[in-house]
Order: structure tokens, then C-alpha cells, then sequence
């Protein structure tokens, strides 16, 4: 449990106990059967999502890091003083750490659904930042956010930092939807920061979600142990394997797990039949370029005024400007 600090403090908007029974009978009755992305980042997800993030093949973090460190600056002069920083999804810290040294906002209001890994980042970062006042929000951002009230007298500006192409992982409607209720969120003249992998090979792609010690695999197999724990299902882990290709027509990745046989799994009293071959989509992982992003963010009603790219030209960071 972190220390108590006057200046940190904890929001719980956690989704219903019984949202991921729903989704998954939800997921696996549909004709293409699905679990949410989400359902990844149980405690070991969590590990598992940052040990991928050191991979040799996974060049998203490092690229972005590299970005973060040459243009941090930059990117604080563009937000501007007194702001209210809204992170979604606080995974590495390293590159908010780096924001906030260059911005100095007001505010910093981390959400994320993984509560262990919020408490974490927020007791550490809020040490290093005595002056910003910390809500830490633990909320499902899939679904429409109602942040707390968080109206500090000295915030000027609401701005969104959403970095690790986590919006990849929204399908282009949800992503839509997304920066538009954000954009209700932040108001006019608020601001976005978004972090967004770039279209390239589909050797480095697919190399970079099948990596060779297998810890992507095992990220994956782990939402099966996660529903088998917390639903009391019987899904057998070493019936399924990882598949993740990228979808040249579709500018994604997809990750899916393959049912090795014909087989049926048992959840809380639903049977699901899976016929050798069926594969359960579990993540896409959209890439595109800088200009497809801009025009998208632009059709969300944002104005794209800047982007900063990595020096291997792999990884984008957009600055997207409210009206
Ligand atoms: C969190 N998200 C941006 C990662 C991605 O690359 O889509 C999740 C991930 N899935 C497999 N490897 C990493």
C-alpha cells in the first residue's frame, strides 16, 4: 500500500464484479469468438506486458522512450503551463516521468484498470513530484470515462497523455469514439498527446508480437488462467497457441489463441464448443501512418499540429490541438 501523502489520492471506478462473465459468455457465444484486450492485465499480465516491453523484437517502448527523451521538451512547451495532465492507461513510467520533469502540470490524473500497477507508479512518481496534486483513477477507459471534479484553481488547461499505442489496441470506431468523449472530457482548448506505432515491415511487426523466448505466448495463454481463476472455467492452456500475424489489409496486428483440437470449456455453467483450428481473436494492435493519424484525429475533431517521430522513423507522438 503506498504512504499516505496529502497531495496523492485514489478514485476506485472499477467496473462491476461480474463484467468479465458477461463479456466473456458474451465473447465466446458471438459467430467469431473474442475476449477484450483488457482482460490481459491481471496481476501477472502485468509482469508479463512489462517484461515484453524489454524484448529484443518489441521495439515499440524503446523507440518511444528514445522520442521521449529527445523531445519531452518540446512536447511541454506545446502543452503549455498550468495544466491538468490526464494519463490513460500509466504503464511505463519512465515517459511520464519525463513529461512531467519538462511540464510541471498542476495536476496529473493516471486512470487505468490495473489498480496493483497504479498504486505502484503513483507512490513512486508522486515522491519525485511534491508540487503536482496526484488523483490516481482506477477506471475501464474502454468504456465512456466520468473522471472525479478535479477543479484546481490553477489549471488552465486539460490535456491527455496517452501513450504506448495503446489506441492501436481500439478498433478505428472505438478509437473514434474514444477521442471524441475525451474531447468532451478535456474541453475546448484542451490538448492530446497520443502515442502512436507506425506502418512498417511485416517481418518487424510480426517478430515484434512472436518473439522468440516466447513471453508474448505466454501474455496471451495467460487471459485463459486469468478466466479459469476467476470464473472457475476449465480452459486447457496446453490445447491453445498463440497466433498473432499482421493483417496487411486491415493495418493490424491480430493476436488470437488456436484451438489445437475439438474441445468444449465449461464456464460457470455455459459450454462453449471450439472445433479444431477455431481460433478466439484476443487483441488488435492497429499501426498507421502519420498522415492516416492526423486525418484521423482530425475527423474527431481535433487539429493535428504537431508530431514528433523516433529517429528510426518506427514510433509517432501526435499533439492534437481542442477548438
Ligand atoms: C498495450 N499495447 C499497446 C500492446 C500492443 O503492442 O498492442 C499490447 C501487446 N500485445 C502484445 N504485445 C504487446
Amino acid at each position: 500500500m503506498p504512504r499516505k501523502r496529502t497531495h496523492l489520492s485514489f478514485v476506485d471506478l472499477r467496473p462491476p464484479l461480474n463484467s468479465l462473465f458477461a463479456d466473456v459468455v458474451a465473447g465466446l457465444s458471438a459467430p467469431r469468438k473474442s475476449i477484450p484486450p483488457k482482460y490481459f492485465y491481471d496481476a501477472r499480465g502485468c509482469e508479463l506486458f512489462n517484461a515484453i516491453c524489454e524484448l529484443p523484437e518489441y521495439y515499440l517502448t524503446r523507440a518511444e522512450l528514445s522520442l521521449m527523451r529527445r523531445r519531452a521538451t518540446d512536447m511541454a512547451r506545446a502543452l503549455g503551463p498550468g495544466c491538468a495532465l490526464i494519463e490513460i492507461g500509466c504503464g511505463n513510467s519512465e515517459k511520464t516521468r519525463l513529461l512531467l520533469q519538462s511540464l510541471a502540470p498542476v495536476a496529473f490524473v493516471p486512470v487505468d484498470i490495473a489498480w496493483e500497477q497504479l498504486e505502484s507508479s503513483c507512490d513512486a512518481l508522486s515522491r519525485e513530484f511534491p508540487r503536482v496534486r496526484f488523483i490516481a483513477v482506477r477506471a475501464d477507459f474502454s468504456q465512456p470515462l466520468a473522471l472525479p471534479e478535479f477543479n484546481l484553481p490553477k489549471v488552465q488547461r486539460r490535456a491527455l497523455y496517452f501513450p504506448g499505442s495503446t489506441i492501436g489496441n481500439f478498433t478505428r470506431e472505438e478509437a473514434a469514439a474514444f477521442l471524441r468523449h475525451m474531447a468532451t472530457l478535456l474541453g475546448p482548448g484542451g490538448a492530446a498527446l497520443i502515442g502512436v506505432d507506425l506502418k512498417k515491415s511485416r517481418a518487424v511487426l510480426e517478430a515484434a508480437y512472436n518473439d522468440v523466448q516466447g513471453v508474448t505466448a505466454e501474455f496471451n495463454l495467460n487471459v485463459l488462467e486469468r478466466i479459469n481463476r476467476e470464473l472457475q472455467s476449465d480452459f486447457d492452456l496446453s490445447r491453445f497457441r498463440h497466433h498473432a500475424f499482421y493483417n496487411e489489409q486491415q493495418d493490424r496486428i491480430e493476436m488470437h489463441l488456436v484451438s489445437l483440437a475439438r474441445q468444449f470449456v465449461n464456464i460457470s455453467g455455459n459450454r462453449f464448443e471450439f472445433a479444431e483450428g477455431e481460433t478466439l481473436l484476443t487483441e488488435y494492435s492497429y499501426k498507421y501512418s502519420v498522415e492516416e493519424f492526423q486525418l484521423f484525429a482530425a475527423g474527431a475533431g481535433y487539429w493535428p499540429s504537431y508530431v514528433w517521430t523516433d529517429e528510426a522513423g518506427l514510433f509517432s507522438v501526435h499533439y492534437l490541438a481542442l477548438p
